[in-house]
């Protein structure tokens, strides 16, 4: 396993949703609007209702006052004055609901009403705002009503018009109550929205977490129990998601120690056939090469026949010389037959034989060093002879430390690391070649962490912690 092993997304996904208003705006402003449509409508609903009520109350008012009067008036005794008469009688008609009445004499003069009740009510302080009366009224309707005397003379008319203002008051006492307290109830229900969503956001907050934890490779954390049935069932397919995955990794990484274990046991197969029957016969080419050459040599002519024996000796000695570094390169013999320790110093004494000599050194610490399976330890010989190769090759290295830690913590592991003094590589990570992907393959099989080449207090440090029990 990598350390970059499973890419964290979640920054991504942060930063597309930043964009967008979060969650808790949205509601607000939706039952915020939703609100103030109710209280709207509402509003709306009494102004139509109100009119078609004031309207038909009024007129009925008109209608029946004016039923009252019929085709004329007579009043008063013979002689009586008329002023008073027909200024009483409008007081009387103006003090009806819905109807205003004003009287006129027989020159065509209207009479001024004394100041009553009804007035005084019109400066009180409930009276309603002039925009809700114009709401609120229809077209005035009239009617004209002669007034005789009791001889049958017209002495004046008297005039009736529709009037809503009383109506309109008592609308406005309901309005100026109602609206407020849809207002109030609207703000209500936008704060309940709001706590709600604060709520489910919580709930959605811990199981975001819990989903990162697993995109970062953290396969051990469950959602907590929780108390609604909705959310309760997304924790419970999280979590079994979690255990999903978590088995689906085992068996992976079961399979790639078992495809692991089946490439070294070939190689091995390989590297014994060839060291058994190619190495037998390359030195008893080589051997007789050696001697013929001795008789040869012993001869008076054969200085042209020593020559080419020379030549075929020394074609044998580099073929033996390949095929055995192929065969250490298959399967480095010594894993298997000495301690770990062992097998990675005699490592270090092959490349101190390198033109010019670095400077290796192994440090193990005091203690033994655990015990690993056998494809673990050539895991970790085939990463230090790789990391030192590097180290060499790419950064030209002259000194090169190996360190061998056993960390007791859970889980138990070998921390191994190459640091080197060498220039470092180009890029970081660097491109893997042949030698990084085989190390990194090794590691995932083995649920090992290997941390690619990188440049730390002036060195160039490559580690692989390998567990083990
Ligand atoms: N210690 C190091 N110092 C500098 N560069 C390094 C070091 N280790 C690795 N690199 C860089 O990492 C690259 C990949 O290394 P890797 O071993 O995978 O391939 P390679 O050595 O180029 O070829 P091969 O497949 O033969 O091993 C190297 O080409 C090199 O650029
Ligand atoms: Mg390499």
């Amino acid at each position: 396993m990598t350390d970059a092993a499973f890419p964290d997304t979640a920054g991504m996904a942060g930063s597309a949703a930043g964009r967008q208003p979060s969650l808790m705006k949205r509601v607000a402003l939706i039952a915020g609007a939703t609100g103030l449509a109710m209280c709207l409508a509402v509003a709306t609903l009494i102004v139509l209702n109100a009119r078609v009520a004031i309207w038909q109350e009024t007129r009925t008012a008109l209608q029946s006052a004016g039923a009252t009067l019929g085709g004329g008036l007579r009043i008063g005794a013979p002689g009586e004055e008329t002023g008073p008469l027909l200024m009483r009688l409008a007081a009387e008609f103006d003090a009806l609901r819905h109807v205003s009445a004003y009287a006129v004499d027989a020159g065509g003069h209207a009479l001024a009403l004394p100041a009553g009740p009804a007035q005084a009510e019109v400066e009180s302080d409930d009276h309603p705002p002039s925009w809700f009366s114009a709401l609120m009224r229809h077209e005035t309707e009239s009617v004209d009503v002669p007034v005789l005397n009791a001889e049958g003379g017209v002495i004046g008319r008297l005039h009736l018009t529709t009037d809503p203002a009383d109506e309109i008051e008592e609308v406005w006492e309901d309005f100026r109550v109602i609206i407020p307290l849809i207002t109030l109830s609207a703000a209500v229900m936008v704060l309940i929205a709001v706590a709600l969503c604060r709520v489910f956001l919580r709930r959605i907050r811990v199981l975001e977490a819990i989903v990162s934890d697993m995109r970062r490779g953290n396969l051990e954390t469950r959602v907590p129990p929780m108390q609604a049935r909705e959310f309760s069932d997304l924790g419970q397919g999280i979590n079994d998601l979690a255990e999903f995955l978590a088995r689906e990794r085992a068996d992976n990484i079961v399979l790639q120690q078992r495809i692991l274990t089946i490439g070294e046991d070939e190689r091995a197969r390989i590297a014994f056939d060839l060291h058994d029957q190619m190495g037998p016969r390359l030195f008893a080419l080589t051997s007789a090469l050696e001697q013929i050459r001795s008789l040869t040599g012993r001869a008076s002519d054969g200085a042209p026949l020593s020559e080419a024996l020379e030549a075929s000796l020394s074609h044998a000695r580099a073929v033996q010389s390949m095929a055995r570094s192929a065969i250490n390169d298959l399967r480095p013999m010594v894993i298997g037959h000495v301690p770990l320790c062992e097998a990675l110093e005699e490592l270090v004494v092959e490349f101190a034989g390198l033109h010019p000599a670095p400077d290796i050194r192994l440090e193990t610490g005091s203690g033994p060093l655990p015990a690993l399976s056998e494809v673990a330890e050539l895991s970790v010989y085939r990463f230090v002879r790789e990391s030192v190769l590097n180290a060499l090759r790419h950064g030209g290295a002259d000194r090169i430390t190996i360190r061998l830690e056993d960390h007791s913590g859970a889980p138990k592991s070998l921390l191994i690391t190459v640091s080197d003094n060498g220039s470092g590589p180009d890029e970081t990570p660097p491109q893997p070649g042949h030698g990084l992907s085989g190390i990194m393959d090794r590691a995932l099989a083995l649920g090992a962490v290997f941390k690619a080449p990188s440049r730390a207090g002036g060195l160039t440090v490559t580690s692989l912690r390998m567990p083990h029990r």
